[in-house]
């Protein structure tokens, strides 16, 4: 006897996942995710400050307030910047979707029934079509992170190499990879074209988006390494500036 055909993806079996739950993922992102904003909140909200000698939080960097003698909550002038910048990586959207709002909370699983779905045509979720734009600005940003980067290196008495200077270094090059891999830079450097080859000239763009091709396959990666080296780069220096610990100078 013939079966009835089944009509929806709530009605059909879902295949056995192989590997660890499907809610694992999510669920640890949204951990992860939660304490790296409360901790960023508590950075911002609670501090004037993220220089200890010739190392820079990278919360604080550019000083924008140093700049214009306003110097309540430093941190606040350019933190919105990441922050915005990785609110909306269309890597964290993925990510912060299935972890917060479960919605649905991995692939293949029921999505909830929304008979007013907005996507991000509009407010707050329509922020997210600036993306490329904050590109140009968290661009910017690296351009501070990676001179403070090299000033890490530059101590009172000469060259040296401290614990912070490597967590500074190892920031700039992580944000670096995160930044010029992102997709909407992809697009802008050749994604946007439909033929490299049809004016018959070199195809440096090509070239060019192939690389950042290479990198984007590994967004991912970078996007959540770049997170930890904010975190740890900001937390040794917010340790060092509370005297919990002291600089390890390596040479
Ligand atoms: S897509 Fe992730 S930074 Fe642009």
């Amino acid at each position: 006897m013939a079966q009835p055909l089944e009509s929806s993806t709530a009605t059909r079996p879902r295949p056995q996942a192989k590997g660890k739950p499907y809610w694992v993922e999510p669920l640890v992102t949204s951990v992860v995710l939660g304490v790296w904003v409360l901790y960023s909140l508590w950075e911002v909200f609670f501090h004037n400050s993220g220089t200890y000698g010739n190392y820079v939080s990278p919360y604080f960097s550019p000083g924008v307030g140093k700049w214009f003698g306003w110097h309540l909550l430093d941190a606040l002038y350019v933190a919105w910047v990441p922050f915005l910048f990785r609110f909306s990586c269309y890597y964290y959207r993925k990510e912060y979707y299935r972890g917060f709002f479960w919605d649905p909370p991995a692939c293949y699983q029921v999505d909830k029934p929304r008979p007013r779905y907005r996507g991000e045509t509009k407010w707050p979720l329509a922020i997210n079509n600036l993306h490329r734009y904050f590109w140009y600005l968290a661009f910017i940003v690296l351009i501070f992170l990676w001179k403070d980067a090299v000033e890490a290196f530059f101590f009172k008495n000469g060259f040296g190499v401290g614990i912070g200077s490597l967590l500074l270094l190892i920031n700039a090059v992580l944000l670096t990879f995160y930044t010029f891999s992102c997709h909407a830079f992809r697009h802008m450097v050749g994604g946007r074209k439909d033929c490299y080859s049809c004016d018959g000239k070199p195809t440096t763009a090509y070239k060019l988006w192939h690389r950042v091709s290479q990198w984007n396959v590994f967004h991912g990666t970078w996007a959540w390494a770049s997170l930890a080296s904010v975190w740890a780069a900001d937390l040794y220096i917010r340790l060092l500036i509370m005297g919990v610990i002291h600089d390890v100078r390596l040479f």
